[in-house]
């Protein structure tokens, strides 16, 4: 398979890209990492990232931003940080990259676990992460050509433990080698529709 990862070289990217490249070809893309340029929040630039690729099977995002701060804090503009990059961007995502994958391919966004279970700082981020699964199962009752779409939600995951413990007091975190089977699931599996939730207990 041919498969484009967004972010595939971030924390949970990483690994992820790491697992797929041993039996695919996997071209990583970001704003300034990987092969190729592409910046979810510009539809301009996933156009143009995409066309230098033709077609691919399957697409990974594993990227996204949200401001977190108080809910006092958060300004107007701020909301739209996570309105234009996590969700737009990868709604956006979804509506270009299905011209571009393979009759049967697949979309892999990513949200998180603060869509079902948010902590304190997050309005922003939760909000966009709970618009994002919902826009999943609409847009898999639709999109045309086989073309699957699904989330996976993560908890904290452990490569992340020390720089997000705090924001999650009492989280366990979730072992990599899970957070990268929610990614192989979504690709290699039949589903579509799913929010792929791994949290720990
Ligand atoms: N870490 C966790 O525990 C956790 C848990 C649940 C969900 N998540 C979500 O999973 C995603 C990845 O998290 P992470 O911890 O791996 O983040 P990270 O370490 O900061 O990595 C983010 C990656 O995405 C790329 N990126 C960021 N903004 C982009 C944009 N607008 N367009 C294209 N690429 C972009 C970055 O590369 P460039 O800088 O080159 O663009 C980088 O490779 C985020 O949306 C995060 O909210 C994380």
């Amino acid at each position: 398979m041919k498969i484009l990862i967004i972010g595939g070289k971030g924390t949970i990217g990483q690994p992820v890209t790491e697992h797929f490249q041993i039996e695919n070809e996997v071209i990583v893309a970001g704003r300034s990492s990987g092969e190729v340029n592409i910046d979810i929040a510009d539809i301009n630039s996933i156009e143009k990232g995409l066309k230098t690729l033709k077609k691919v099977d399957a697409i990974v995002c594993i990227a996204g931003e949200a401001k977190w701060a108080n809910f006092n804090e958060l300004t107007e503009e701020d909301y739209y940080i996570g309105l234009r990059s996590k969700l737009m961007g990868q709604v956006n995502l979804v509506r270009i990259g299905k011209n571009y994958l393979t009759s049967g391919g697949s979309i892999t966004l990513s949200t998180g676990i603060l869509a079902d279970d948010p902590v304190i700082k997050t309005t922003s981020a939760a909000m966009v992460n709970g618009a994002i699964h919902s826009f999943v199962k609409a847009v898999a009752l639709e999109i045309e050509n086989g073309i699957r779409v699904n989330a996976v939600s993560l908890g904290m995951v452990e490569d992340a433990y020390e720089k997000y413990k705090d924001y999650f007091p009492g989280h366990n975190p979730v072992p990599m080698k899970k957070a990268v089977n929610a990614f192989v699931r979504s690709v290699n599996g039949k589903g579509s529709g799913e929010i792929i939730r791994v949290y720990e207990k």
